[in-house]
């Protein structure tokens, strides 16, 4: 964003169309305290980022009305909403914002849809009120343009795009519509019944930008549009929100436990206890990249990020399970800390980055460097170029932590810190260790299943597959590609054994 605005003779306007700060309308217990601390943490890099206007969706009032005023006030964000009332028929937000640019005015307002505000399971409880989008548009279009004089009008909308259409039919007058809500890319804008309707995906993907000449008095609008890609690859942004960001994640790591009891009744014995007898399965589950899910997240610095822990983990938040990271991994009931672990493992007597580590970089390093040469400037050669960033950053720090490394795209590396960490693991003669897919993410909590065999389901559903390979977080998944079962189903031909996850 900040590059947009350097550029020359440009002003740019930010928004954004809501569902902001929440990304579910329930939010689970476990996850309450940290979920609040990143509507928090979005707040404030908003108050930074300093938007024009932006509305609300649904999602954002999944804890309460309450903290999302406060957010709002806390940060001083321009939020408008013009058909959203509480109980005494107030409006809660401002219901709409004269931006002016240069001799322009801009009317801008916002709508919400009460159907998809019922889908919160404390709608009664919040006891607000939506009115009709069509009726209330109508009347602010028309106090925009009669009263206030606008040149443009823009309707930041949280109906979704089906909607946004059934408006324009029924009101006349919008120039622009930015949408949210439906989650749709929309690769081009698209022109329907005078106005332009524009809407740019969903969790942080894309940043849409719309360029457009605005004239008064108006003419046919001639405007370019492009997505961006919000990864890696992008200019690492402002210091001053890399430093929310870090503070959040400090945070994080010392963030209260919000369910207090302990979870009684450990039904997850985890790996640990799997391996006792079935070594077979294990060794080549060892080798698979479910056994060494928490190293992706740590190369990211998000191991103490419950939402991703939660897919990366066994029986966090569950019955039966733990609630606790900073208790995932037990030696005799003493917590040992797996980032002390896999620091240790990294490095050889003489602190320095273990020798078979090393060689690895530096080969990586030679090859990408030789790559990104004969690649020209674009996204390619950025992700080679971040690549790049973080192999050097792992060796300055010795640790990969935060180091971004993409293990996919560096394969020797990551099997032999797979290696590595397996190794490390091992020699600790751990008793429980909930970090990983593991056994009984996929077989279920299996405590005692020797004795109560008749409660355990000797196949593996491929539901259970999905439920970690969404399509958001695993959009090659490909059932048939990735169940890799060694051996065959029959008994008494070959051994069976469960491989799952390449190794
Ligand atoms: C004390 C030894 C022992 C331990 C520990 C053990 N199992 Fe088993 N498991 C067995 C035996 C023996 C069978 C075979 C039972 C049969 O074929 O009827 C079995 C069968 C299974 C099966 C095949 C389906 C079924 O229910 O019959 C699965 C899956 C399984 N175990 C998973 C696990 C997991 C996951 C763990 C760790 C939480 C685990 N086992 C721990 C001994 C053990
Ligand atoms: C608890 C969540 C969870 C479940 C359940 C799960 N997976 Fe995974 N799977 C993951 C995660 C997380 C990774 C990435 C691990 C890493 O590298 O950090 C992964 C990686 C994989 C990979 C490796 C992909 C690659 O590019 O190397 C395969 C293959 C795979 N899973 C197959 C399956 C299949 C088949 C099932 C169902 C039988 C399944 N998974 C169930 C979370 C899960
Ligand atoms: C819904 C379950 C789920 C959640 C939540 C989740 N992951 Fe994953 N993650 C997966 C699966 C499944 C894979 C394997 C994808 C594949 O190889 O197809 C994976 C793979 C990864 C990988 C390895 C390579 C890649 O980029 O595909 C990284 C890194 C990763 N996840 C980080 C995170 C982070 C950071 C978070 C939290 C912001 C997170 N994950 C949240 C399921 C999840
Ligand atoms: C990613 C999911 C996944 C993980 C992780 C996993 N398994 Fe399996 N396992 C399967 C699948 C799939 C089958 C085949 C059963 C079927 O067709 O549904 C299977 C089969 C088995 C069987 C039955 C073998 C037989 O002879 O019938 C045992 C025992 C077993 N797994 C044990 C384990 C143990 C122990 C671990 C952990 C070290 C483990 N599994 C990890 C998915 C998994």
């Amino acid at each position: 964003m900040e590059n947009l605005s350097k550029e020359s003779t440009k002003t740019v306007l930010f928004f954004d169309t809501g569902d902001l700060f929440f990304k579910t309308t329930r939010i689970p217990n476990f996850l309450e305290e940290q979920y609040k601390l990143q509507a928090q943490t979005i707040a404030k890099v908003y108050g930074v980022l300093n938007p024009v206007a932006i509305t609300v969706g649904e999602k954002d009032f999944a804890v309460d009305l309450n903290f999302l005023k406060d957010l709002v006030e806390m940060n001083h964000l321009p939020v408008i909403a013009s058909n959203l009332f509480d109980e005494n028929n107030n409006p809660i937000f401002e219901k709409h914002k004269i931006h002016r640019v240069g001799d322009l005015s801009l009317g801008i307002f916002a709508l919400v849809s009460e159907t998809a505000f019922k889908t919160l399971p404390n709608y009664e409880k919040l006891k607000i009120h939506i009115e009709d989008p069509i009726k209330a548009a109508q009347k602010i279009v028309y106090y925009l343009k009669k009263n206030k004089k606008v040149n443009y009008v823009i309707l930041l909308s949280h109906l979704g795009l089906f909607q946004d259409k059934f408006l324009v039919e029924k009101v006349q007058g919008i120039d622009f519509i930015f949408g949210g809500h439906s989650e749709d890319t929309l690769q081009t804008p698209e022109n329907y019944k005078g106005a332009l309707i524009f809407q740019s995906g969903s969790k942080g993907y894309y940043l849409g930008e719309l360029g457009i000449k605005l004239e008064s008095p108006q003419k046919d609008v001639v405007y370019e549009h492009k997505l961006y890609e919000m990864n890696a690859s992008l200019d690492p942004g402002v210091e001053q929100i890399n430093q929310i960001v870090s503070e959040f994640k400090g945070q994080l790591e010392t963030l209260k436990d919000p369910t207090k009891k302990v979870l009684s009744s450990k039904k997850f014995e985890t790996h640990t206890r799997c391996v006792q007898c079935h070594t077979k399965q294990t060794e080549i589950w060892k080798k698979s990249n479910h056994a060494s899910a928490f190293l992706s997240l740590y190369a990211m610095n998000q191991h103490f990020n419950k939402d991703c822990a939660a897919c990366h983990t066994v029986g966090l938040g569950q019955e039966g399970g733990f609630s606790n990271l900073h208790q995932a991994t037990l030696k005799k009931n003493v917590s040992v800390s797996q980032v002390e672990l896999v620091n240790q493992m990294l490095i050889d007597e003489k602190g320095e980055v273990k020798s078979s580590i090393q060689k690895l970089i530096e080969k990586q390093i030679l090859k990408l460097r030789e790559n990104a040469k004969n690649e020209k400037e674009g996204v390619e050669r950025g992700k080679l170029n971040t690549q790049l960033g973080a192999l050097q950053k792992i060796q300055d720090s010795k640790s990969l932590q935060g180091s971004k490394l993409d293990f996919r795209e560096n394969t020797e590396i990551y099997k032999e810190l797979k290696k590595l960490y397996r190794g490390a693991l091992e020699r600790q003669g751990l008793s429980i260790d909930y970090w990983g897919v593991q056994c009984e993410n996929c077989h279920g909590a299996r405590a005692g299943h020797l004795f109560e065999k008749a409660v355990f389901s000797k196949v593996v559903p491929s539901n259970v597959c999905y439920s970690c390979h969404t399509k958001s977080q695993s959009p090659q998944f490909d059932i048939k590609r990735y169940l890799l079962v060694e051996g065959k189903h029959k008994k008494g031909e070959f051994d069976f054994v469960c491989a799952i996850g390449k190794p």
